[in-house]
């Protein structure tokens, strides 16, 4: 039996446990022939006995061994199958960046910052939802103003609207001003909303950038000069702007801001200068002032709102403005942030 159960052992391929029964289990090999012991001479019993011991040993230990080994085996298999090449080169994830929308905001913030503006840009100050009262009333539109229908206005109920301007930030900025701590000098990026349907040059929801400066004797020299600067930021150092009168119920004088779309040099005619209208602005309205508990005597004041969509449509050549709010990574992967 030791003999034919070394050479079991040796070859078996993977059940040492069911070999182990067949051996040494209660009904196994081993055991019936120890029942045997019976039919033995009492005085030969105990070498007999011995030998058995001696084989339940050699079987046990070579069983665990066997055991030993094929576990060990089906390690390596495993590691080897596991084995993760380190050395590989790994995929590159893509990296994303601001819309093309919010860097033309970022820049102009950027530049108002450095000409000491504060930027009104918390839902707090600058709310999308807004009343009849900050958006038309307090910007001189009361309610029969036929200059409304300039506007169309996403109503919600007769007093609470969307936003239709940035206009509405002046107002609330300028409650919250403590003219000791000197002139209100201030920009709100946002959102805005108009019931235009959608087209090529127009969207229900677009961007304006509010800006406003409040104080002692602000002139339209101040007016020109900020936004010459803005300008020159955004399309370049030799570009000019012109004013041509304008109307708005909140500014008086009002005027519409066009920037050259080529380069101006000292040389050049004026009827080689090719014009674009890119923003509204004009000094503040007194009514409005006044409303907004200004003395129009003590203070003058200038506003503008520009749009970044039409920035961006002009500065990169996008001819259709429902690019912007389609969110196609093809599109807006073009606009890679500089800097
Ligand atoms: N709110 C105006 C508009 O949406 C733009 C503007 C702002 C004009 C401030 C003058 C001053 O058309």
């Amino acid at each position: 039996l030791k003999t034919s159960a070394v050479a079991r052992i040796n070859s078996a391929a993977d059940d040492v446990e069911a070999l182990r029964v067949k051996l040494l289990g209660k009904k196994g090999e081993l055991t019936a022939l120890l029942k045997g012991m019976k039919d033995v001479a009492p005085e030969e019993r105990k070498a007999v006995g011995a030998i058995g011991n001696d084989v339940r040993q050699t079987i046990t230990s070579l069983l665990a061994a066997k055991k030993a080994a094929q576990d060990a085996e089906k390690l390596n298999e495993q590691l080897a199958a596991e084995t993760i090449d380190v050395t590989l080169p790994g995929s590159t994830p893509t990296i994303g960046q601001p819309h093309v929308l919010q860097q033309i905001i970022d820049e102009i913030e950027q530049h108002f910052l450095g000409l000491g503006f504060k930027i009104i840009d918390d839902t707090v100050d600058s709310p999308e939802v807004e009343t009849d009262e900050y958006n038309f009333e307090r910007e001189n539109l009361p309610k029969d103003h036929p200059a409304r229908d300039m506007q169309d206005t996403f109503y919600i109920t007769p007093e609470i609207l969307l936003r239709t301007q940035t206009s509405p930030v002046q107002s609330r900025a300028l409650e919250k001003h403590d003219f000791s701590k000197g002139p209100l000098k201030m920009i709100a990026p946002g959102k805005v909303y108009r019931r235009d349907t959608d087209d090529a040059t127009h969207s229900h929801q677009f961007h304006q950038v509010e800006g406003m400066v409040v104080g002692e004797n602000i002139t339209m020299a101040d007016l020109k000069g900020t936004l010459l600067s803005i300008m020159q930021e955004l399309f370049g150092e030799k570009h000019q702007i012109r004013m041509r009168p304008s109307y708005f119920p909140f500014t008086e004088p009002s005027v519409e801001v066009d920037v050259s779309w080529n380069e101006v040099t000292p040389d050049m005619s004026p009827e080689d200068i090719e014009w674009i209208e890119v923003l509204g602005a004009g000094m503040t309205h007194p009514n409005v002032l006044r409303m907004d508990g200004i003395d129009p005597d003590k203070y003058s004041a200038f506003a503008f709102g520009l749009g970044p969509d039409r920035f961006a449509m002009l500065k990169y050549g996008v001819d259709d403005i429902r690019q912007f709010y389609l969110n196609d990574v093809r599109f807006l992967s073009q606009f890679e942030r500089k800097g």
